[in-house]
């Protein structure tokens, strides 16, 4: 059993905490948000996520896992610390790491004994360096220490699966030896483990999450094609995806990618390339495609109802995905307000995100549940995939609403069985009835 500190007790230092102490390890999690802690320390998860609750309360009384807003108590007998605070976005789409560098700080003041130091938030390329330089000039007295880089490769809402069955172990840093000793504490997944310099580890991070956010991208603009040339694009994905090099994952259209990872992850990449002169076409090109889905979506609402002044949007889903109450760039938040702008009224409802969203969302009408939302609206638009709206009593939601106009922003229903339901039903790339019609032009067999 070996002690680990983690600092940051978010979605991904919780998660961390409580899956490293499920492991075995005696952990203790500190974290600068008094609440917070105090909360934790009462059994109240500051985030959801599937499984956590039971995950902390259990290894809590175990007496594996303790809270604490002290670095001193945090660090005592330490062998390892993992950083896992936030590195939000700056204005420019550098990724801002202050909290990353007062974590260091204070581990440097407070640290008693050798330490190995993990970077687990995404961090670019080159800060495992600079972290180094942090702790040398903060300690009082110099205590050897070694920098690891460890990024995380969770996803909200199956985080604690993809913690204990992770597809790889990344870990970079200067000292083979600390890179082992890290090693160690993950040989238990019994999955491939990676060790690389520092660098290389920090970049593996931001190349995958970019590739992924490149998947969604090229996956939407397909459905835009599809939408017009009679296609539907989830039997395009599934028969790309039987193609190992493709793979079946990432290729569902929707409304775009949002939450604290991706959007945040592309730009600092995208940062990173600009700044060493690199014109990074692609990554923008990304961001681009992205970010113009939630006008398109508006758009197509517009097109539907002709026209949004005065009329009730339901917005059935609320959170950025499904199986969590993360609202971070959701993009809802967009869509919700682009419509107000436009003179409609929004009313939404989400399972589990509205606490949340309420202080996001200002205008919203948050209804009870998936009915009460459907009630009265001019269109309802799926925005999140909760598995609860895919066997909702349809019939009853159509009967309920003004007008049956449905826009499934995540394509969780069949075209056919809405239409027959009597919906104007419009998913995202599905082949519409007038694309149908489009003629594919003479070029095709060349004349
Ligand atoms: C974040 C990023 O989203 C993710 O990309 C990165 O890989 C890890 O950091 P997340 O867990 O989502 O992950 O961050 P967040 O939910 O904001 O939690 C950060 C926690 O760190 C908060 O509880 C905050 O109070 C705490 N914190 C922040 C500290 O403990 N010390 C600080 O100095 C600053
Ligand atoms: C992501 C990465 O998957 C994870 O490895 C990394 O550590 C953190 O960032 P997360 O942001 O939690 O995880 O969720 P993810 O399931 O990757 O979805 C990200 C966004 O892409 C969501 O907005 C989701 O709705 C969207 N998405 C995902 C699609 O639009 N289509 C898809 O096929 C998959």
């Amino acid at each position: 059993m070996r002690k680990i500190t983690v600092i940051g007790v978010g979605y991904v230092g919780l998660v961390t905490a409580a899956c490293f102490s499920d492991l075995g390890n005696q952990v203790i999690a500190l974290d600068v948000d008094e609440n917070r802690v105090a909360g934790l320390k009462r059994g109240e998860m500051p985030i959801y996520e599937p499984g956590l609750e039971e995950l902390v309360k259990r290894n809590v009384a175990a007496g594996r896992l303790s809270f604490t807003t002290s670095y001193k108590d945090a660090l005592q007998d330490s062998e390892f610390v993992f950083i896992c605070v936030g590195t939000p976005s700056g204005s420019d789409g550098e990724a801002d790491l202050k909290y990353v560098a007062a974590a260091a700080r204070s581990i440097a003041q407070n640290m008693t004994a050798p330490l190995v130091v993990i970077n687990k938030s995404t961090v670019p390329v080159g800060t495992g360096d600079w972290v180094a330089e942090i702790v040398r000039e903060a300690q009082p007295t110099p205590i050897e220490f070694w920098v690891v880089s460890c990024p995380e490769f969770l996803r909200e809402g199956v985080a604690i699966a993809d913690f204990m069955n992770p597809h790889r172990t990344v870990l970079g840093s200067t000292s083979r030896e600390a890179a082992d000793k890290v090693a160690q504490l993950h040989l238990t997944l019994r999955a491939p483990i990676v060790i690389t310099d520092l660098r290389t580890a920090e970049m593996i991070k931001y190349a995958s999450n970019a590739f992924l956010a490149t998947k969604i991208s090229f996956i939407n603009e397909i459905a835009d094609i599809c939408e017009r040339l009679g296609a539907d694009v989830k039997e395009v994905a599934a028969g790309m995806g039987f193609d190992a090099r493709i793979g079946k994952q990432f290729l569902e259209a929707g409304l775009g990618y949002g939450g604290s990872c991706f959007p945040k992850d592309v730009k600092a990449l995208a940062f990173m390339g600009d700044e060493m002169g690199v014109d990074t076409r692609i990554l923008n090109s990304v961001m681009e495609v992205n970010s113009a889905r939630r006008n398109a979506i508006v758009q197509k609402l517009d097109e539907m109802l002709g026209g949004l002044q005065g009329k009730t949007i339901g917005l059935l889903g609320l959170a950025f995905k499904a199986n969590t109450d993360d609202m971070r760039d959701a993009p809802s938040i967009d869509i919700a307000a682009t419509l107000q702008a436009a003179g409609a009224t929004v009313r939404g409802y989400d399972p589990v995100a509205m606490d949340v969203a309420r202080g996001v969302m200002p205008g919203v009408q948050m209804a009870k549940d998936a009915y009460a939302l459907a009630e009265g609206v001019d269109a309802v638009l799926v925005a999140t995939e909760w598995n609860e709206f895919k066997n909702l009593d349809l019939a009853r939601v159509r009967d309920s609403m003004k007008q049956p106009v449905l826009l499934d922003g995540r394509n969780i229903y069949q075209p056919d069985i809405m239409r027959n339901l009597g919906f104007s039903y419009y998913g995202v790339g599905r082949g519409n009835a007038e694309g149908a019609k489009t003629k594919i032009r003479a070029h095709v067999n060349g004349n």
